[in-house]
């Protein structure tokens, strides 16, 4: 499974890069605002930091501004994914851009019939957000498996990247659902590792080490 951290928060972005295991970065205009920074100062240090996959998303709603933007977007670094919304415009402004050999991610996926208009754009990657259904009690990662099902189905190469992770159980469900690259918070990445038996398990290797020189 590719890991993608999904913050806007560089501080973040570099100490999970020592990790070894992020692949890439999601951005979206609430985690940019929350940085009190312009998106191009944040997706150019960004992609200073990680070698992968930086998703910068557009904010115009028509395909005129949306392909103006990804033209400006993509100036800042061959790895920049230009994030498009799920609407007509967005898919239309993904078809260009894959034609264009520029690399996209459709967002705010809610529906494996979005999912599938997607990748007859020839998305790179599709975001079905699976917290966001959760929250209205609807089955987010049920959302996953059945675009993995339509994908196989018919051999689209769109990347399904499961998006709106809250936690690790997600992480977990959304690799059985077959997802390709899970996005995440950094307190969700960083969560990963810990487990209470692992944590009891070192003291007490350390503990009995430390005895057994005495
Ligand atoms: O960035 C896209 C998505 O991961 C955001 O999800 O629900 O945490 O705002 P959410």
């Amino acid at each position: 499974m590719i890991f993608f951290l999904d913050t806007g928060i560089v501080e973040e972005i570099r100490t999970a890069s020592e990790w070894g295991i992020v692949d890439g970065v999601t951005t979206n205009p609430s985690l940019i605002a929350k940085t009190g920074r312009t998106q191009k100062d944040v997706i150019k240090e960004i992609t200073s930091i990680i070698d992968g996959p930086i998703s910068a998303e557009v904010l115009s709603v028509d395909v005129k501004g949306m392909l103006r933007e990804a033209e400006d977007l993509a100036t800042i670094h061959p790895n920049v994914v230009i994030k498009l919304p799920l609407t007509e415009a967005g898919i239309s402004a993904c078809k260009i851009l894959a034609k264009q050999e520029i690399k996209t991610n459709v967002t705010l996926c809610f529906s494996p019939v979005q999912a599938l208009l997607a990748a007859k754009a020839q998305a790179t990657y599709i975001s079905p957000f699976v917290g966001r259904l959760d929250d209205v009690s609807q089955d987010g990662v049920g959302l996953i498996r059945e675009i993995r099902t339509i994908f196989d189905n018919y051999g689209f190469e769109t990347q399904i990247l499961a998006a709106s992770i809250r936690h690790p159980m997600h992480v977990r469900d959304c690799a059985l659902a077959g997802a390709d690259v899970g996005t995440m918070p950094f307190s969700v990445m960083k969560a990963l590792y810990r487990h209470p038996l692992t944590d009891k398990g070192l003291a007490q290797f350390l503990d009995d080490f430390n005895k057994s020189k005495k």
